[in-house]
């Protein structure tokens, strides 16, 4: 299947697809996390694109679409994808349609994750994310049998840079801005399918398979 994770930040995007990529046996793409490891890396893109992330900004539609089609283009992705934090624009979601076309694929859905702005500052000011493999955590959520190391591999947990309450607040004004848009255009499409955000992480993720089997292929 090809989907989409659309939502505000700390509606749990990362944290469902962890769960939907096993459970569908594709791979789990994220942008977000792409440009943290180019930051890290010192690499050309992660230059230009530190100051805009750790400022809660969006870097380029095109370096974004770059990054996007090259991914794309890998095999593990030729079956199917959980693309997560792209589109976030209305013209990402062009670009996203032209480097499907060569491909021959098309979206399957977009599942849209919706929680309230309280949610979302609670969950990211809350945030911790380990600093090897990337899994989020929650510093309410005695998830880690040690703590301040990942459940999952072991590694440092740390505060992502744009999780400080400043940033949040403006990537939450960017979302609504830039990104909301995006709900309309593919609800238009009859690709949406609405998944409340708040609840368990396991309610949840229910309502995540359910509306991915509503989707048919
Ligand atoms: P990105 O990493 O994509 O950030 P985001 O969209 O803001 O999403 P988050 O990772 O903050 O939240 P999430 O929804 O994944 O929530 P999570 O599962 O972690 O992008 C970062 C930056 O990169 C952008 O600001 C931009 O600068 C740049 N960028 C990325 N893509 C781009 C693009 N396409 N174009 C341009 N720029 C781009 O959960 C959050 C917390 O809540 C965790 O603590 C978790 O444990 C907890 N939690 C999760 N679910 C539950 C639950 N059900 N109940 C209780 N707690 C929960």
């Amino acid at each position: 299947m090809r989907l989409v994770l659309l939502g505000p930040p700390g509606a749990g995007k990362g944290t469902q697809a962890v769960e939907l990529k096993q459970a569908l046996g594709i791979p789990h793409i994220s942008t977000g996390e792409m440009l943290r490891a180019a930051i890290a890396a010192g690499t050309p893109v992660g230059l230009k694109a530190k100051e805009l992330v750790e400022s809660g900004r969006l870097v380029p539609d095109e370096m974004i679409g770059e990054i996007v089609e090259q991914r794309l283009a890998q095999t593990d992705a030729a079956g199917g994808f959980l693309l997560d934090g792209f589109p976030r624009t209305v013209g990402q979601a062009g670009i996203l349609d032209k480097t499907l076309v060569p491909l021959g694929a098309r979206l399957d859905a977009v599942l849209y994750m919706m929680l309230d702005d309280a949610a979302i500052m609670e969950r990211l000011s809350g945030r911790r994310t380990c600093a090897a493999c990337g899994s989020p955590t929650h510093v309410t959520g005695a998830r880690s049998k040690k703590e301040g190391t990942c459940e999952r591999c072991g590694g440092r947990l740390v505060q992502r840079e744009d999780d400080r309450e400043e940033v949040v607040a403006r990537r939450v004004q960017v979302y609504r801005e830039q990104t909301e848009p995006l709900v309309e255009h593919y609800r238009r499409r009859g690709l949406l399918r609405e998944v409340p955000a708040a609840g368990s992480v396991e309610t949840v993720q229910r309502r995540m398979l359910a509306a991915v089997q509503g989707s048919g292929s």
